[in-house]
């Protein structure tokens, strides 16, 4: 029988948290439903081309996960990881650079509950954040609903201006340190060596974790490696890695690799949340990782967006009016554009669909709410094709507009 039968139920009575009530829906996923109409060409996304997922390889590794541990890779397991994997990651991070042991590395489910965890662990209502303006809006969403403020750096092509930086220190006292530190998401600009150096140097004198989100550091096509913060910071600094752009993001399979002490304290949020990562997923990433697989396939996918990065700029070159610049990033999924300072990313946007090719406007990812004349726009999802109607679009929209 039901009850509630003759009975309206006011769901929108019950003491719903203000705190939820309030959070702000992404706008990013917003611009993507409108984006992802049939026609539309998008460079809104953040996706990895899915042409490039390498399938069979994956599914040759959950035959082997599951053909090797059993039952234990569908069991309950370490809130911390797997072991193997968690091996294999300290090793990794050792070879490249960062001496790391199995205790400094915690799995994540993806690098966006990584910056949720650190989040629980450092802010509350009222800290500062320090970081880039702009910087990754997933990020602000999770800080914004620990009720933090912002001590935001101004961007040049080298990323955070360092000279700003001791000032807002300062001025702010900032519980962290956040930055997107290689090809940024959004503006895909990375941190050069010398302000790597400085920003550890002022993280150390004022005793400031840094943060540093790291999804697109594997992913360089162009210029040269530079150290990692980490690598060059050591304790101070809490690495947040992910396999989403250099295998696929479905999977939900981060890392954090930072200090121990500070490891115990994420591992008991974690608890909270979903007691561990996926099993099943941490023993085929390990299958897939272990077998060498990984290396190759990432030069394939540099590659790959390379050129569509460089069919990109050079369809901007030929299209994109006097006025407007952009950034010419050496990895990553993303470039940025800064229109002359009359225009605005957000009220182009609807334009911008009518003619079938959509953007994301870049004011989001200010923290000072600022940008109004930015936009981002992803190369790695479109065939070149796309990308050079696409551009001709914009850059007709834009010549209309100046
Ligand atoms: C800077 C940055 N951090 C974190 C994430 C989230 O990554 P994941 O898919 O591993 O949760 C993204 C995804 O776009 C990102 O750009």
């Amino acid at each position: 029988m039901v009850v509630t039968q003759n009975k309206e139920v006011r769901t929108d009575r019950w003491p719903v948290n203000p705190h939820v009530k309030n959070l702000q829906a992404s706008i990013l996923r917003e611009i993507l439903k409108t984006s992802s109409q049939p026609g539309v060409i998008s460079f809104a996304g953040g996706l990895p081309a899915p042409e490039m997922f390498p399938l069979a390889d994956l599914q040759q590794a959950l035959i082997d996960a599951v053909a090797k541990y059993g039952a234990d890779s569908m069991q309950y397991s370490l809130t911390r990881g797997v072991p193997l994997m968690r091996e294999l990651l300290a090793k990794r991070a050792t070879e490249r650079g960062t001496k790391s042991e199995v205790d400094n590395i915690i799995v994540t489910t993806g690098g966006q509950q990584a910056i949720e965890l650190i989040a629980r662990t450092f802010i509350s209502a009222g800290s500062y954040i320090l970081t880039e303006n702009p910087t990754y809006v997933g990020a602000l969403q999770v800080f914004n609903y620990y009720g933090a403020k912002y001590a935001p750096v101004a961007m040049d092509h080298e990323g955070m201006i360092i000279d700003q930086v001791e000032e807002k220190i300062r001025e702010y006292h900032p519980s962290i340190i956040y930055t997107v530190s290689n090809f940024q998401n959004p503006t895909g600009i990375t941190l050069s060596l010398e302000r790597r150096k400085a920003l550890i140097e002022l993280a150390l004198k004022y005793e400031i974790p840094i943060i540093d989100d790291n999804p697109y550091g594997d992913v360089r096509f162009a210029g040269e490696p530079l150290p990692t913060l980490k690598s060059i910071g050591g304790d101070a600094v809490i690495a947040v890695r992910t396999f989403s752009k250099t295998i696929a993001p479905g999977f939900r399979v981060g890392w954090i690799n930072g200090p121990k002490d500070i490891l115990d304290y994420i591992e008991k949020s974690k608890q909270c949340i979903d007691l561990h990562t996926s099993s099943i997923n941490q023993y085929m990433l390990y299958e897939y990782v272990a077998s060498g697989k990984l290396e190759p396939h990432i030069e394939r996918i540099k590659t790959d967006y390379r050129e569509k990065r460089d069919v990109m700029l050079k369809a901007m070159e030929e299209h994109f009016p006097d006025g407007i610049t952009w950034t010419h990033p050496e990895g990553g999924l993303f470039l940025w554009v800064e229109l002359p300072s009359h225009m605005s990313g957000q009220d182009l946007l609807p334009k911008a669909i009518d003619l079938k090719v959509a953007y994301v406007y870049g004011q989001p990812f200010f923290p000072d709410g600022s940008g109004l004349n930015t936009l981002r726009l992803n190369y790695s999802n479109a065939s070149h094709e796309n990308i050079l109607t696409g551009i001709k679009r914009l850059g007709k929209l834009f010549k209309d507009h100046m």
